[in-house]
């Protein structure tokens, strides 16, 4: 046999038999490795248009059986269950399963659960390859189902996002010795892909969320706002009524305080009536001088409402008026009131033949000068109260000046004057130290009629004896 032994023959036989074995081995190998290729281009052509994560994973799944020809692909995350049970649970899976999938429990705590490669590779972060299921003693828990449904070989893939395993990638091939070190590393590098699709999806889906909390967010600020601004036109509209209210309370107090003299006054002459009568006094010019008092009160009256109607919105127009004329009007109508007190009110002007002109409101003006010699008659009452000797008369005078072109109108009393520690309390709205019998109102009204009305000033001091206020317009 041209010098070739039959050991030689058996031999150079056995050889071209291995180098058959292997280079088909290699072709094998070589199929897998363009089929996972094939695969990773696919897949990011698949990642460009996918925006929903459970979508993505069902279709990667298919990908790996369609193109690179697997036999069973799913893809498990790692899952904290309702028996809190540390499980990978599957999300996607594709391929000859028949229920392996759902039927496997595969744990990723040390819950008792032996060791496969899914669960190894989610606890180390590294890809866990059995090549032969029939012959690998680990895989024993499956080797059963598995073979069942023609699995040789298998690989777990951990799927990390951000440093931390999420789940795996697990892929069945029919083929034993599948997955080599190419294969793996391209299948590696699909898992990779496929964490950062995952990734960025859930990050839009983060942004996504993001954005329509900021959206709620806005509403409810806007629904916030809204209802602020009704709340505030709710208070507002409270407080227009309150201060209305308390104008008006202000009204009626001032009125009321303006009306008290006229009225103590209207009473007297009504009670002289009933005197004159008793002691036949009833006579017709009794009547008419009683008539025309009463009158004048009335007028008095009716002209305060008339003035205090606008007091806080004075609208009316200045008018030129003789302080002196003013002065005379109201001692004419409330002397008596004041003789009846043992008072006698003096009015003194400078130059007997001046009227003492100046621009404002008479019958405002008027009210100020009852207001101060009202105090004063209070302060003469009190005073004599307290002394012993009863037939002491209480004094006020009225004295009218002109200074630079202003008039000065000084009232002042014998009645002891004002304590030094409330003196510059006087003018404070509702300041009183008659207790029941004040409102405090008075000397306040004043204040504003003579400042902010006519544009002049009321000031007080005590001079020996008594009170002063100047008034100066
Ligand atoms: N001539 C005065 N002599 C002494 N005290 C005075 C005199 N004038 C004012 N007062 C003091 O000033 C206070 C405030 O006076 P005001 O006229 O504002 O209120 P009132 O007289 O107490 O009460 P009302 O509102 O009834 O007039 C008085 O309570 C009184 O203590
Ligand atoms: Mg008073």
């Amino acid at each position: 046999m041209n010098g070739i032994t039959y050991n030689e023959l058996l031999s150079s036989l056995s050889l071209s038999y291995k180098q058959i074995e292997s280079l088909s081995s290699e072709k094998a190998e070589l199929k897998r490795t363009k089929r996972a290729l094939k695969a990773i281009v696919e897949f990011n052509r698949l990642l460009q248009h996918k925006t929903d994560e459970l979508n993505l994973l069902k279709d990667t799944c298919k990908l790996i059986i369609d193109i690179a020809k697997y036999h069973m692909v799913w893809i498990g995350f790692c899952w904290i269950n309702q028996n809190n049970e540390k499980v990978v649970s599957p999300v996607a899976t594709y391929g000859y399963d028949e229920g392996y999938v759902e039927n496997t429990k595969i744990a990723w705590d040390d819950s008792g659960v032996a060791q496969g490669p899914t669960d190894i590779a989610v606890r180390t972060g590294k890809p866990s390859v059995c090549r032969h299921i029939l012959t690998d003693k680990e895989y024993e828990p499956w080797k059963a189902e598995a073979l069942k449904r023609g699995f040789k070989s298998s690989i777990a893939i951990p799927l990390i996002l951000e440093e931390q395993v999420i789940g795996a990638l697990n892929i069945y091939a029919t083929e034993a010795d599948a997955f080599d070190k190419e294969e793996l590393s391209l299948l590696m590098e699909l898992s990779n892909d496929l964490s950062i699709g995952i990734s960025t999806i859930r990050k839009r889906a983060k942004n996504k969320d993001n954005e329509n909390k900021l959206l709620e967010i806005n509403k409810k600020l806007e629904q916030m706002i809204m209802n602020e601004i009704h709340k505030r036109m709710q208070q507002e509209q409270f407080l227009i009524q309150q201060s209305k209210m308390a104008a008006m309370g202000e009204m009626i107090s001032v009125i009321s305080h303006q009306w008290r003299t006229p009225l103590n006054c209207l009473s007297l002459v009504i009670q002289d009536i009933k005197e004159a009568y008793r002691h036949d006094e009833l006579t017709g010019g009794f009547i008419n001088d009683t008539v025309s008092k009463s009158m004048n009160f009335i007028r008095f009256m009716s002209e305060t409402l008339d003035n205090f109607r606008n007091f806080l919105t004075p609208s009316k127009t200045k008018v030129e008026f003789s302080v002196r004329k003013a002065a005379d009007e109201i001692l004419q109508m409330f002397s008596d009131l004041f003789s009846r007190d043992n008072i006698i009110i003096t009015l003194e002007a400078e130059d007997e033949s001046e009227s003492y002109f100046i621009f404002g409101y008479p019958n405002e003006f008027k009210q100020v000068i009852l207001n101060i010699i009202n105090n004063s008659r209070d302060a003469l009452i009190m005073a004599k109260k307290g002394l012993s000797d009863k037939n002491g008369y209480g004094r006020i005078f009225i004295r009218l000046k002109k200074r630079d072109s202003k008039v000065i109108i000084i009232l002042c009393d014998n009645g002891g004057g004002i304590e030094e520690d409330v003196a510059n309390r006087i003018f404070e709205h509702y300041f009183t130290t008659k207790a029941t019998d004040g409102t405090g109102v008075g000397l306040y009204i004043s204040k504003t009629i003579i400042e902010n009305n006519m544009g002049g000033s009321l000031t007080f001091r005590n001079i020996d004896g008594g009170a002063e206020f100047k008034i100066v317009i």
